[in-house]
């Protein structure tokens, strides 16, 4: 995503990052169950939470279970240290942002 962003960010452009969560390979994913943990968050909100941190990203999780809806909201009361992001980012282990596209 680095360069797509570089390469928006400075148009005043949003980028969209879909299919973050089931479709990233987050929902299972240990490392980010891992740091959740350390916020009491799950591994899906720790994803979120890394997406939306980034300037001009927005994410469009999808659910139709009430709870996961609550769940994927409830990410703006915490946040990561760089050596988190940095360790999410190094596994790439958000597909989707890392693919993100103009949505
Ligand atoms: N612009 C584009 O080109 C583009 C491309 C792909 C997708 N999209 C859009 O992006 C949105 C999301 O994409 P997506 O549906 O592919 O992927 P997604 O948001 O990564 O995954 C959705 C799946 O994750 C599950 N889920 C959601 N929250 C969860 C949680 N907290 N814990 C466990 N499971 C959870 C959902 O099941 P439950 O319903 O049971 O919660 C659903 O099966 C959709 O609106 C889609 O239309 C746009």
């Amino acid at each position: 995503m680095r360069p797509s962003r570089r390469l928006w960010s400075h148009r005043s452009t949003l980028l969209t990052a879909y299919s973050t969560l089931a479709n990233s390979g987050a929902i299972d994913n240990e490392l980010l169950a891992e740091i959740g943990r350390r916020y009491d968050k799950t591994g899906p909100q720790t994803a979120l939470r890394w997406t939306i941190h980034h300037e001009n990203v927005v994410t469009i999780p999808m659910s139709t279970t009430p709870a996961h809806i609550a769940e994927n909201i409830d990410v703006f009361d915490f946040r990561l240290t760089g050596p988190e992001h940095d360790r999410i980012a190094d596994r790439s282990t958000l597909r989707t942002v890392a693919a993100a596209r103009l949505g």
